[in-house]
């Protein structure tokens, strides 16, 4: 059984189907990376799995359960966490004081800090002085903290210098090998494809491939025909 399972989901925005049809899946100790160009839908499909918008058909399975009836609170006390595009640190407070106010009361600050021992050294500092880089450790650290069993991370790339971006990608790949089920949406297609064990890609709201990430790591022309849609359904 899949940690999370996504079943003939569809989700409209007003009245247009941006997600149609959708069926994927996420394994516990895996990586599933979610790609497709600008509009595709990939925003809008993590969002109807953690609840913040409804959806229209289809099922969500968390564990074996339907949750698509759950509030997102629910879903998120469960164990289903959202990582939403942009950098949610609290400015004010500093980096030890945003890991101090996560939301699982058995959860320790120095779990983050063995995730990224960068963050330790900045401990002190306001949130809002960190670089963008450090606030996305700060950002995945904190989700950490709710003691996930699936994370969903949307774009936490964005903005970023690739090196920054492998470093995360490493720090997402061990958070998969210690258990977790991770479905990641990523611009840069490549390193997320190097980490993940399995790959979508949504084209106008519809999976055109699902398979393993090697074709098309092996093939950037096969990625860039699906992205854009010059060929027929892999
Ligand atoms: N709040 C909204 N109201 C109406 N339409 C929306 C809303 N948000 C997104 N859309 C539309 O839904 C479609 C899918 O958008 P979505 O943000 O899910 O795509 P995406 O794949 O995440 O794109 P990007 O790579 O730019 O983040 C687009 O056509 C977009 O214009
Ligand atoms: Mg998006």
């Amino acid at each position: 059984m899949s940690s999370l399972e996504i079943n003939a989901l569809t989700v409209n925005r007003g009245a247009l189907p941006v997600v149609r049809d959708v069926s994927l899946k996420v394994d516990k100790s895996s990586i599933s990376v979610l790609l497709g160009a600008n509009g595709a839908g990939k925003t809008t499909l993590l969002e109807a799995v953690s609840g913040i918008i409804p959806v229209t058909g289809g099922d969500i399975l968390f564990d074996g359960h339907p949750i698509q009836r759950q509030t997102a609170g629910h879903r998120a006390r469960g164990g289903l966490i959202h990582i939403e595009e942009g950098r949610s640190v609290f400015k004010t407070l500093t980096t030890r004081e945003n890991l101090a106010v996560a939301c699982h009361p058995d959860a320790s600050v120095d779990e983050a800090f063995e995730l990224f021992p960068e963050l330790k050294q900045r401990e002190h500092i306001a949130g809002g002085l960190l670089s963008g880089g450090e606030q996305q450790m700060l950002t995945i650290a904190r989700a950490i903290l709710c003691r996930p069993k699936v994370l969903l991370i949307d774009e936490m790339s964005a903005g970023l210098a690739p090196v920054i971006v492998q470093r995360l990608m490493a720090a997402v790949r061990k958070l998969a090998d210690d258990g977790l089920a991770i479905l990641l949406v990523e611009q840069f297609a490549m390193l997320a494809l190097g980490v993940a064990d399995r790959a979508y890609v949504l084209r106008r709201g519809s999976v055109v491939y699902d398979g393993e990430p090697k074709p098309l790591l092996d093939e950037p022309e096969k990625l860039h025909h699906l992205y854009l849609g010059d060929t027929e359904t892999a």
